[in-house]
């Protein structure tokens, strides 16, 4: 059993928050990946929750118990880090051994147990080498069965992967997954790659400059993103943003920007008779098509990524990218039109960046009279 919960957590250093009143509750058997760009306090989070760091402020609870001042080998917990921190001079056996010795269990029992782990990661024909004498992979194999030979309650993985070769890393994705099934215990990841998040996470914390954005499952976070931050994070490319009016037409709702005049699939009511927005579109949901009314632009540039193209388009003020499949059939200098499905607009504050509360696609039906009431999390 391994239940984190995070509560107000931040961390100061000197003047400056890394962390900010960061809270998580990360139920037994999560796979949680806390996701962001560089700096924005994953590996802070994650080595207050180690025990490596202390927090300015807040609590850190494993199962319901406060663990906030608990010294790291005291924890329930087994960390491992990017640069897989092996030691050179031990064997690939003694160093996945090396927490149990550690701990002085017996010799038979620590044999019998980093076998048994070996065996789990494919690496028994690799006991009696030294690290120097293995791939990245292999490596980094090594440094999960260290971390797996005490069978902690839950796993805390900083960037494991960036050493990685891009093949190597799809297939050690693979087997985490697999691990994380297979075992049942919590894991707690950070990456600054989207990839690795939207794969491997049951649930995806990203943050923001110490700040929690969002919480989800990837499906929410990629579908409904809370803020432009995470609209503009997710996606590759990212989602469309620009900003627009919501205007009312004939009782409809349209989204308009110079270029750019597309109906939109909300039925909530808005006093305003024009409201000031960020409007967002994910590339692969804008489609090619002449006879388009939604946005009339003209082709800057066509991208070739072998399976699919990327095709910039300038409509008025406005610069959108569409991922087409190959070939799209248009060519830089061309005037076109763009569709665009009434539900795969997003909207956004103005001011906030937040998502507009009263667009709820799920619950088109539901005329949704107070914006407040709503909650957009
Ligand atoms: N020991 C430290 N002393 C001072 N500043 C630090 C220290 N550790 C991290 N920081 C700062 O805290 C912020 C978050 O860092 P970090 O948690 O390493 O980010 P991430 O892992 O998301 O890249 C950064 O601005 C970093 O410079
Ligand atoms: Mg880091």
């Amino acid at each position: 059993m391994a239940r984190l919960q995070i509560d107000t957590v931040s961390k100061q250093f000197g003047a400056d928050y890394a962390v900010r009143e960061v809270s998580l509750d990360i139920a037994d058997g999560e796979f949680l990946v806390l996701l962001g760009p560089s700096g924005c306090g994953k590996s802070t989070l994650l080595r207050m929750i180690a025990g490596l760091e202390q927090p300015s402020s807040g609590r850190i609870l494993l199962d319901g118990n406060d663990i906030t001042q608990e010294a790291p080998q005291r924890r329930d917990l087994a960390m491992v880090f990017q640069s897989y921190a092996l030691y050179p001079h031990l064997t690939v056996a003694k160093n996945i051994g090396f927490p149990l010795r550690a701990r002085r269990r017996p010799r038979a029992a620590i044999a019998a147990r980093v076998a048994e782990v070996a065996a789990t990661l494919e690496l028994s024909q690799l006991l009696d080498r030294r690290p120097a004498a293995l791939s990245g992979g292999q490596r980094q194999r090594v440094a999960l069965a260290r971390a797996m030979v005490r069978d902690p309650g839950a796993f805390l993985m900083d960037e494991p992967l960036s050493n990685l070769d891009a093949k190597l890393r799809s297939a050690t994705r693979a087997e985490l997954i697999a691990l994380h099934r297979r075992l049942g215990a919590t894991f707690l990841y950070v990456t600054h790659d989207q990839v690795e998040a939207m794969t491997m996470a049951t649930r995806i914390a990203l943050l923001n400059g110490g700040r929690i954005e969002q919480v989800g499952t990837p499906e929410e976070l990629y579908d409904r993103p809370r803020t432009t931050f995470v609209a503009g994070f997710l996606g590759s490319p990212p989602m469309n943003l620009f900003p627009a009016q919501v205007l009312r037409r004939e009782g409809e709702l349209w989204a308009r920007a110079d270029g750019v005049e597309a109906a939109l699939d909300i039925t909530a009511s808005t006093d305003d008779e024009e409201t000031s927005v960020i409007a967002g579109i994910r590339p692969e949901r804008l489609r090619i098509d002449d006879a388009a009314t939604a946005v009339r632009g003209r082709v800057t540039m066509v991208e070739n990524l072998g399976s699919e193209e990327l095709v910039h388009v300038t409509a008025g003020s406005v610069e959108l990218c569409v991922r087409a499949a190959r070939p799209a059939g248009v060519r830089a200098g061309e005037d076109i039109g763009l569709s665009v499905h009434p539900s795969d607009i997003h909207l956004f504050e103005a001011d906030s960046g937040l998502r507009l509360s009263w667009q709820q696609p799920e619950q088109l039906e539901i005329p949704v009279p107070d914006a407040t009431a709503v909650s957009v999390a």
